[in-house]
């Protein structure tokens, strides 16, 4: 009801400023009583990987909040882990506005923000002031300048600031909208990314004593034998698991709709079995490798697409902005 008539208004409006006016309230009223607009109960389904108890299968994807600012209000709507970033290790403005289209035909949207966010050094700030107890992920990524050859270097600055807080790290690759970003998803940059990564992580858990796993978030434009490539590697390098997908490039099934040109990465139902045919894949080349699935998710159906195509978890965003809250407590019932 409260998220009807709050998605009337926002969607009268220009779609990123109804994301930031969304955030604003959330992150305001998170610790107050007016939280009663979104909280809400959501039952137990655990689910045991990557060593840790998530209470359900249900995840918030990365990019919703990228600066970590309304962790509390996303772990009162029950989900079940709650994703933050990408964050890069410097703060940056992104690609010029607009840059987030709303399709509703497909409840899809285009984006090119170009990882706009505050630096890492601001989100383990709001990290520190929330008071979620939940699994928390961390995804990270590159600055734009930052030259490809010395991407690595840039993911190993934000792991040292992220470890402590994280409950797993996310290594995005994926974002369409930093140039040059998915040719970390390839040969010897990958393995060089990964290696670095690895490196890292074995000194922090040493630092720290304590294990926090790490997955690599890939595209879903990919054909089969890059696929078997990538998580190839992925396993070699010992990473702990893969988050399938990001957005796509493919415009097929927005053609001829307003904003289908739009640069960018499409997301929501256009993905969804393109998501899942990743997914079915990785889990034929390796039966272990946890995986969280993403992309398109709109119902308990679709999320059990994803579970039984190989996903131990699943994330959502798009639908989210299109069905609120109820969302999390449907796939939960459904699946
Ligand atoms: C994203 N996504 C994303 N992913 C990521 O790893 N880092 C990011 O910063 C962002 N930013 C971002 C912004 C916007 C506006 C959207 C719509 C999406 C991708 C997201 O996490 C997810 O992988 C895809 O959107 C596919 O899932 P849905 O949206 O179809 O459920």
């Amino acid at each position: 009801m409260f998220f009807d008539l709050a998605k009337k208004f926002m969607f009268s409006r220009d779609a990123e400023w109804s994301h930031n006016f969304a955030l604003n309230n959330l992150r305001r009223f998170a610790n107050t009583p007016l939280n009663i607009m979104w909280k809400q109960k959501v039952q137990d389904k655990p689910v045991e990987i990557l060593g840790l108890t998530f209470p359900n299968p249900v995840g918030l994807a990365a990019g919703l909040d990228k600066n970590g600012e309304c962790i509390d209000a996303f772990g009162q709507m029950g989900f079940g882990f709650v994703e933050i970033g990408t964050i890069t290790p410097v703060g940056q403005p992104g690609n010029p506005k607009p840059r987030i289209f709303r399709i509703p035909e497909q409840n899809a949207i285009i984006n090119r923000m170009g990882f706009n966010n505050h630096g890492v050094d601001n989100l383990i700030e709001n990290v520190k002031n929330a008071n979620y107890k939940g699994i928390l992920g961390i995804n990270i990524g590159k600055n734009k300048d930052t030259p490809n050859e010395e991407g690595h270097l840039d993911y190993v600055k934000c792991m040292q600031k992220v470890y402590e807080h994280a409950d797993y790290i996310t290594v995005n690759i994926s974002s369409p909208n930093t140039p040059g970003l998915r040719d970390l998803q390839f040969g010897d940059s990958l393995t060089l990314l990964l290696s670095s990564v690895k490196e890292q992580q074995t000194q922090l858990a040493k630092q720290f004593n304590k294990y926090v796993p790490v997955l690599v978030k890939i595209a879903p434009d990919m054909d089969e034998v890059a696929i078997e490539q990538v998580v190839e590697c992925i396993v070699r390098e010992g990473m702990d698991g893969v988050i399938a997908t990001n957005t796509t490039l493919s415009r097929d099934a927005v053609k001829g709709l307003k904003h289908a040109e739009e640069a960018g990465g499409l997301s929501g139902d256009p993905v969804t079995q393109m998501s899942t045919d990743v997914i079915r894949k990785i889990r034929q080349f390796n039966k272990d490798i946890p995986i969280i699935g993403v992309g398109g998710i709109n119902d308990a159906a679709t999320a059990k697409e994803k579970l039984e195509a190989g996903a131990n978890l699943v994330q959502i965003y798009t639908n989210f902005i299109y069905q609120g809250p109820k969302l999390i407590k449907d796939i939960v019932d459904g699946t």
